[in-house]
């Protein structure tokens, strides 16, 4: 049977017998052994050929009359014309043909049938005629060079039978094969069946793939639509806005004249709020670009020991306001620097900061700390056994450690994620919007770091960060 790609294979296509061969069926060891079976019992030689006239298997007794004359040169040459005409006969039906051999000899060959196909035949012989009993003429005319004892001593070697008995022998061959090629092709067509719903199936998810993949495309374009309208919306909203802090800041100072305590509160309480909703704005506009890829990082080489001083004076008010100790701890003779841009490093330290700030109740602390440390660079990083053999870089780590309410073990994945808080009550307690840890992470991500949080002992949390130190000092 020829290969089939079986990509469009109907039923009709893989049931059908019409590609159906004798060699593609039969396996060609078995096929010798059933045929030399027969020899050994009936004592004629048996050829079995495609239907291409290619030899599949054979079982030949020499016989001694055609090894005598294939030694002389007349017998040679009428030896190879018998042979050559016997390899050319090829039945068309079922009916057998019997051809006959210059020593007197017959070949008897029969077609292999296949669901009403040809797809071989079978050659059994020479055998000699039960009938012959002297050597004949044609014998002694085609081999004028042998010697007549020599032929009438030989030739009764050779296995004699009845036509009929022959032709009985091929058609047995014949129902043995039928068999034989009926299992073979049964066990074809199962294997093709199974091959074509596996291609089915692996069409099928192809086919699924692509429209995941489509869907993929579409949500990246409304994704990278969302952040736009994002930043746009954004933009537009923070102008006006800082006219409005501006202008209750004017009011507020009493430059359009003197205000009564009641209108100063309400002046501040609408320049406080402005203040948030900026806040808002920007965080949303920083999410945004970091989220469709358009923040531009202006890269230096960040001395973090600064940034911690700097995130540490910028917070000294809030902190003392809120009775909570604010400190720095950073090695004395300093710490390499990281190659980043430094105020989105500031940002980062900072909201994380903020929230420990806003977290830890009277009376509480906070403490910043830098060091030089290892980065497994893998998921796998609380893997011991993993990180003993994959690779490492250099960080630096920043913590920021608090003594404050904590973070429940299955709230410290979602705390990332964008407008994410532990929960109501406390968002209702500690305002904010929850977008502060979510930029951090993108912050994070742009610098090709990390963060990432643990509970402190004994109460609060620390975020950590990790930031690459490009070259080892
Ligand atoms: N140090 C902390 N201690 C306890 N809970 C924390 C701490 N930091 C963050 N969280 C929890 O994670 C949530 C998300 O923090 P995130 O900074 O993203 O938002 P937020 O502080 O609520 O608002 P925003 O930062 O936008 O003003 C917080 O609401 C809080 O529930
Ligand atoms: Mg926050």
């Amino acid at each position: 049977m020829k290969p089939q790609d079986g990509a469009n294979l109907d039923i009709d296509d893989l049931t059908t017998t019409k590609n159906v061969r004798l060699e593609d069926l039969i396996d060609r060891e078995s096929l010798k052994e059933v045929i030399t079976s027969f020899v050994t019992l009936f004592g004629i030689s048996v050829r079995v050929y495609s239907a291409d006239g290619e030899k599949l298997a054979d079982a030949v007794e020499q016989q001694d009359i055609c090894k005598y004359l294939n030694e002389l040169p007349d017998g040679r040459s009428a030896c190879a014309a018998t042979v050559a005409t016997v390899k050319r006969t090829s039945p068309e039906t079922m009916e057998d043909i019997v051809h006959p051999c210059f020593t007197g000899a017959r070949y008897h060959i029969a077609a292999l049938m296949y669901d009403g196909r040809r797809v071989g035949r079978i050659v059994l012989g020479p055998y000699l005629p039960a009938e012959v009993k002297e050597v004949p003429g044609s014998l002694m005319t085609a081999a004028r060079d042998a010697q007549p004892d020599q032929l009438r001593q030989l030739l009764p070697r050779m296995p004699r039978a009845r036509a009929e008995t022959v032709h009985n022998v091929a058609e047995h061959m014949r129902g043995v094969l039928d068999l034989i090629l009926f299992s073979g092709h049964k066990a074809l067509l199962t294997s093709q069946m199974h091959l074509a719903s596996v291609r089915e199936s692996y069409r099928e998810l192809q086919d699924k793939n692509h429209r995941l993949q489509d869907a993929y495309d579409k949500l990246r374009e409304l994704d990278r639509l969302k952040s736009n309208f994002i930043a746009t919306i954004s933009h537009e909203l923070r102008t006006p806005l800082t006219s409005i802090i501006g202008y209750s800041e004017m009011l507020g100072e009493g430059i359009a004249g003197s205000l009564t305590s009641d209108q100063l509160e309400f002046v501040n309480t609408i320049r406080e709020k402005g203040e948030q909703l900026l806040t808002l704005i920007m965080s949303l506009l920083d999410l945004s670009k970091l989220e469709s890829g358009s923040l531009a990082l202006v890269k230096t080489d960040v001395d973090v020991c600064k940034t911690l001083d700097d995130v540490v004076s910028l917070l000294k008010p809030n902190a003392t306001k809120a009775d909570v100790q604010l400190a720095v701890d950073a090695p004395a003779e300093g710490l390499p620097t990281v190659r980043g841009d430094a105020n989105r490093i500031r940002q980062a330290v900072l909201n994380l900061a903020e929230n420990a700030v806003k977290f830890t109740p009277a009376g509480g602390s906070v403490t910043l700390s830098a060091k030089v440390g290892r980065q497994v660079m893998d998921e796998a990083e609380d893997d011991i056994g993993f990180a003993l053999i994959a690779p490492a870089r250099s960080v630096i780590e920043i913590r920021v450690a608090d003594t404050g309410i904590g973070i429940p073990e299955h709230e410290r994945e979602k705390i990332f994620d964008p407008f994410y808080q532990v929960d109501s009550s406390s968002t209702r307690e500690y305002g904010g919007t929850g977008l502060g840890l979510s930029i951090v992470q993108r912050l994070m991500q742009a610098h090709d770091g990390k963060v990432s949080v643990e509970p402190n002992h004994p109460k609060g949390s620390v975020f950590i960060l990790k930031i690459p130190i490009d070259v080892d000092p």
